[in-house]
């Protein structure tokens, strides 16, 4: 009756199951995997929200494959305040990064074609590919006092099917920017092999050094597709509104805007009411990201302070990003010591597998979980390991 594409095993995994019976008991929770910014006590500028979804303009239907010119002018004036000057017309509007990503998929891959993606990072890839029947071929990171791409490997990794590199910058859960070098290594790699970079850059605003960042938005190396929006940007994420910028070579950057908005103009997603307030939900980022980024810094100086008293767990180097990745020991796996905490300790951490770790002995923390909550949670964790 159904396409193999979905035929997933959606059976519960045992950590889910434990969480949803410690949920179905009432226990206590503290939740270290925290990730949706409007649950966790930040303070939106709540009039300014709703009033700017209140536009007259709402009223009429104006359809535009690439998204409103008004709400990609906001776009293009969030990038020159980095520095960067991307023109309107080389936005398309979707309603997600998600989207944008199977947008940009359909653009580039004939069924069974492979995307090489990093590892560890994100899980939402798999089913993202799988619905676009993409085969994804993952390319490792490694740490040696901070994340870097292991080019060997991703060369490795090339086949005549390979159509893109997707970069995550910075990445979920390490926490690393690609730097200026490894940036231009990608632009040659793809270049010469006709490939697209793919770069999802939601959490490029959260750095947490002063070092000056790389955006792929408008890198004219290769033909890339730099994709951001609400969701972590201005901690917006029921908003639905993202974007994908397209750049590179002209021609073939020109094509490809070409196609693309066929592809868009197919959905038409973005709805009038948010793509007329999205230039205000943008103004609006600027209090969050401080509010956001102070939460960051005091959790992270927490973990730290609790670690420097015991010698069994680490952490690793975070640039930027929500999440911190902690060393544990591997007596055990992942899964069953996030278990254990939460059965014993009623703490709920993410087991490095679920991200991708190459080896067990990792756990991932969110930063921004509410501080009380955090601290004590770490606290448990570090006396049960
Ligand atoms: C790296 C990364 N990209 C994309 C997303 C999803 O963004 P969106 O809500 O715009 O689909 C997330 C969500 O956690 C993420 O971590």
């Amino acid at each position: 009756m159904f396409a193999e594409r979905t035929n997933w095993n959606l059976a519960g995994n045992r950590l889910s199951e434990a969480l949803a019976r410690h949920r179905a008991g009432g226990k206590r929770l503290f939740d270290l995997t925290a990730s949706n910014p409007t649950e966790c006590g930040f303070a939106y500028d709540t009039e300014a929200i709703l009033a700017a979804l209140r536009h007259p303009a709402a009223l009429h239907y104006e359809p535009n494959p690439r998204g409103l010119e008004s709400a990609r002018r906001a776009v293009t004036e969030y990038y020159s305040a980095r520095g960067a000057a991307i023109p309107a017309d080389d936005i398309v509007l979707t309603t997600s990064t998600s989207e944008a990503y199977s947008f940009v998929f359909r653009l580039l891959c004939n069924p069974g074609d492979e995307l090489l993606i990093p590892a560890p990072s994100y899980p939402l890839f798999g089913f993202l590919a799988d619905i676009q029947d993409v085969k994804l071929v993952r390319y490792p990171l490694v740490y040696d006092h901070g994340w870097q791409i292991d080019f060997h490997s991703l060369q490795q990794a090339i086949t005549p099917r390979t159509r893109g590199v997707i970069v995550v910058n910075p990445n979920n859960p390490t926490g690393h920017f690609v730097k200026e070098k490894e940036l231009a290594k990608l632009n040659e790699l793809c270049a010469a092999r006709e490939m697209a970079l793919i770069a999802d850059e939601v959490f490029l605003d959260f750095a947490l050094g002063d070092a000056r960042r790389v955006t792929f938005a408008g890198n004219p190396g290769a033909l890339t597709f730099a994709m951001s929006g609400l969701s972590k940007i201005a901690g917006l994420p029921q908003m639905k509104m993202a974007w994908v910028i397209s750049s590179g070579p002209g021609e073939l950057k020109r094509q490809a805007m070409e196609r693309l908005e066929v592809i868009a103009d197919t959905y038409l997603s973005p709805n009038a009411p948010v793509q007329l307030a999205t230039a205000v939900f943008l103004a609006q980022r600027h209090g969050f990201q401080k509010q956001l980024l102070a939460r960051v810094r005091r959790n992270l100086a927490e973990l730290d302070r609790q670690l420097a008293v015991q010698e069994v767990c680490s952490r690793l180097e975070v640039e930027g990003g929500w999440y911190a990745v902690v060393r544990v020991p591997a007596a055990r796996s992942d899964e069953e010591l996030a278990i254990e905490f939460l059965t014993r300790e009623d703490v709920y951490v993410h087991p490095g597998h679920f991200f991708d770790f190459a080896t067990e002995g990792y756990l991932v923390l969110s930063l921004i979980a509410q501080e009380e909550e955090f601290a004590e949670g770490i606290r448990r964790v570090l006396s049960a390991v």
